[in-house]
């Protein structure tokens, strides 16, 4: 089986990789040495995709089992959502024996983890990603949280998996839009790490499991070097404080990677206008966001509102907003403080054509 190894400072694990892997028995076998009592989270709307099939192999190997699944969409990503799961858990008698299998995107991930991060001061748990982003990204690295009305993953926990699997059958079933939703975070992924990096997946025809295991190897390497965020990790916020306010102001009625579309273009766009990143580059990497396709809806935004959310942002110092910028392809740079003002000023430049609900009472 085909493997990347995180190397943490304290701790490892696997990330195995293989086409029709969940065909396999090998997820059941790894998991016999983690637990007997397993529950399976996931999202209703993929339960009988892929949560049934691993219920009935681990129900064959005799394990106790149970899928507890929620809806989707990122207004269930909630304290409200880790609540239910945990009374099932509870419910059910489910003890410190209990691995909890997480499989779906990067909310079934993010919640699962998180759930498992608490559940009796912390149970194991492994992911299955089956979504693009949530295999180049959520499911590496170990950040788990829940989004409040006020916030985006405000709260939650650094707790990394026993391991994640990811079968590249699995996207077949994904479409157009989240696999979009995925190149972002990969786009996200080249623009803090090379130029090559960069050319590759803008020339690039089709996303093929190369760039996904690239992809993955690029967030690795950083949370390698700073696994709880202290410093170096903060890159791979870039295009996120703009994102997370914009998921926030339109209360989670966007998706995150379509947000992300517009926190890349917005702080690559305050890159350029701090006289950090060249017009060309600045240019090159709108061209990417136009010609693949990535502005897919149009929103009514608020930059009021959008400010608002800024203010809650995990990354502010003494109250101002700290901008991970770029200099250039994989030069980013850490800890920008920006004035709101030329905040506004970008947001408005950036949104104007794309249905922007300018108020006038900005303070
Ligand atoms: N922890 C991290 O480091 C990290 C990093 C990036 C993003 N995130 C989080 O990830 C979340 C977004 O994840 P996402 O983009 O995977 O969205 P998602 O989890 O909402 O999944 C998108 C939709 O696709 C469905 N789906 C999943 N797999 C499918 C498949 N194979 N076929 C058909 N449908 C499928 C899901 O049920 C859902 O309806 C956000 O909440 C974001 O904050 C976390």
């Amino acid at each position: 089986m085909k493997k990347l190894i995180v190397n943490l400072k304290n701790y490892s694990y696997p990330v195995f990789y293989k086409k029709n892997l969940l065909k396999e028995n090998f997820i059941i076998d790894f998991c016999k040495k983690i637990g007997f009592s397993i529950v399976i989270v996931t999202h209703k709307n993929i339960q009988d995709l892929f949560a049934k099939s691993l219920y009935e192999k681990f129900k064959k190997e005799n394990f106790k089992v149970k899928i507890l699944s929620f809806e989707q969409g990122e207004e269930n990503k909630t304290r409200r959502t880790k609540e239910y799961l945990e009374d099932e858990l509870i419910k059910n008698n489910f003890g410190k024996d209990t691995l909890v299998v997480a499989i779906g995107g990067g909310i079934v991930s993010d919640v699962a983890g998180f759930l498992a991060s608490t559940y009796m001061r912390g149970i194991p748990y492994i992911i299955v990603p089956t979504t693009l982003l949530a295999m180049v990204d959520a499911s590496i690295g170990g950040k788990t949280a829940v989004n409040t009305n006020l916030a985006k993953n405000l709260i939650g926990t650094i707790y990394q998996p026993k391991a994640v699997f990811l079968d590249f059958e699995v996207l077949k079933t994904l479409d157009d839009r989240e696999i979009k939703n995925g190149l972002i975070e990969m786009l996200k992924h080249t623009l803090i790490s090379s130029k090559k990096a960069f050319y590759d997946l803008l020339n690039a025809k089709r996303i093929t499991q190369k760039l996904i295991i690239e992809s993955i190897r690029i967030k690795k390497q950083i949370i390698e070097k700073d696994e709880k965020e202290e410093s170096l990790r903060k890159i791979l916020n870039f295009g996120h404080t703009i994102s997370h306010a914009i998921e926030g102001s339109l209360n989670f009625k966007i998706s995150h990677g379509e947000a992300l579309v517009y926190g890349i273009y917005v702080e690559s766009y305050l890159s350029y206008a701090m006289n950090y990143l060249s017009k060309k580059h600045f240019e090159e990497i709108v061209g990417f966001l136009k010609n693949k396709g990535l502005f897919q809806n149009k929103y009514k935004f608020s930059i009021d509102r959008i400010i608002n959310f800024l203010k809650n942002d995990k990354k502010n110092i003494l109250g101002k907003n700290q901008f991970i910028l770029l200099k250039n392809f994989g030069k980013p740079i850490n800890n920008v403080g920006i004035i709101k003002n030329l905040i506004v000023n970008s947001l408005s430049s950036c949104l104007e054509d794309m249905y922007v609900n300018n108020c006038n009472n900005r303070t």
